[in-house]
């Protein structure tokens, strides 16, 4: 019985580190890679933008619609970086990564791992109702995607 156990747990191990070996190489094509990536920051990007409407009254500010997008952001987090997991994945003119990526690939791990807790932060901000605490919620993930782009995009 514990032999099968065991087996058992070999083989479940055997296959969640085959699967990550796959995640490492997600992409075999760099330009897929960039085209996934960049169409995720556009999404994640467009539902952030409309919160910051919200937020400097350029749109009437309706709290329902404010906690679906933050949600929505808080889906796509973590979505883009897996579209730089290919090292040096920059062909041609079509993208706006810089090659300081892959030098700095904690650090932009970091950020990138950084943004998804601010996107939950803001996530529980809207769900209480508070604008005072959307709107710094906001902030700190704002400055999130400034710093990595000073640092990581052209
Ligand atoms: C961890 C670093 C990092 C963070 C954090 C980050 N970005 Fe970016 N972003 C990049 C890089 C690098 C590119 C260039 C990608 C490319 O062109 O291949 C980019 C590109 C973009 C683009 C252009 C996509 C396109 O269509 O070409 C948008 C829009 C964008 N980011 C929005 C945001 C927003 C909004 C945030 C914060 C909520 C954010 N990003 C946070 C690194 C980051």
């Amino acid at each position: 019985m514990l032999k099968k156990t065991l087996k058992t747990f070999t083989v479940a191990t055997a296959l969640i580190v085959s699967t990550a070996g796959i995640a490492q190489h997600a992409f075999n094509d760099a330009d897929k890679a960039v085209e996934y990536r960049q169409k995720a920051l556009s999404v994640m990007q467009n539902n952030f933008a409309y919160m910051g409407d919200m937020l400097k009254g350029d749109m009437p500010f309706d709290a329902a619609i404010f906690a679906e997008r933050a949600e929505t952001f808080a889906a796509l987090a973590s979505v883009p970086w897996v579209g730089f997991s290919q090292e040096g994945a920059m062909p041609g003119n079509n993208t706006d990564a810089l090659p300081a990526i892959w030098d700095n690939w904690d650090d932009f791990q970091e950020r990138a791992e950084q943004l998804q807790v601010d996107a939950n932060a803001l996530q529980a901000a809207a769900a209480t109702g508070d604008q005072g605490q959307m709107r710094s919620a906001f902030m700190i993930a704002a400055k999130n995607c400034k710093g990595c782009h000073d640092q990581y995009k052209d």
